[in-house]
């Protein structure tokens, strides 16, 4: 069970003491908005490769931005650990999920609760991570979408038919009350933005998520 804390939800005034905070998690996940594809806007090239420079903790872009097809090989230079980008905005996921492999960095892909779970399952060949997204992407916050978990059992079957580890992350409204029953589903990779930064101490709402997502 992997607990990738969303830096979305810390200061960002001071992400490094955000990072920091989180060292026990997994790897860190960081939202990239274009103003575009989704309705908000976060951090961009810039602070992406700054956040890669000041932290050995393993980090998970999650791109929530048009073009991805050209855009996502700009982070796959700073030698992140894995690329997320959506297949809502992808002309050729097939082609993009080489590029990033021959670059050293997991291809990943992310559906919205609207797209079917089956565009998903017929990429696992390119795909080291697939994230389903609970929530509508954009904003932190928000209450998860009980309809997408729907699309977890049959992404867990298709992704044990392959011999290869496929992560199987959510992403939006992962609490301490749901995660358990999300892991009994078939998800292992747990992404959570508020659970983490707005409730106490990080490293102790780690422990208590991975706990949690355990003990189904
Ligand atoms: C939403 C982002 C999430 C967000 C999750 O579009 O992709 O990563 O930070 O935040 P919570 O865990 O608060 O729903
Ligand atoms: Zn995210």
């Amino acid at each position: 069970m992997r607990i990738n804390p969303s830096i979305l939800s810390a200061d960002f005034g001071n992400l490094q003491a955000a990072l920091e905070s989180i060292k026990s998690a997994d790897a860190a996940h960081i939202d990239v908005m274009d103003n575009h594809f989704v309705p908000n806007l976060t951090i961009g090239l810039p602070v992406v490769k700054r956040l890669q420079e000041i932290t050995p903790i393993p980090l998970d872009v999650h791109l929530m931005i048009e073009r991805p097809d050209t855009e996502a090989l700009r982070y796959a230079e700073f030698a992140v650990d894995s690329i997320t980008f959506h297949l809502e905005a992808s002309n050729d996921p097939i082609q993009l999920c080489k590029k990033l492999r021959e670059m050293s960095v997991k291809p990943a892909i992310s559906i919205k609760p609207a797209t079917p779970v089956q565009q998903a399952i017929d990429l696992l060949d390119y795909v080291d991570m697939v994230l389903v997204m609970t929530v509508e992407p954009g904003f932190g916050g928000q209450k998860l979408i009980d309809k997408t978990l729907e699309k977890l059992p049959d992404l867990r079957k298709a992704i044990d038919s392959q011999s290869r580890e496929i992560y199987l992350q959510v992403d939006g409204g992962i609490t301490e009350q749901n995660i358990g029953a999300i892991a009994a589903l078939g998800a292992d990779s747990f992404v959570a933005g508020s659970a983490v930064f707005s409730n106490g101490n990080p490293a102790e709402r780690i422990a208590v998520l991975r706990a949690a997502a355990h003990r189904q």
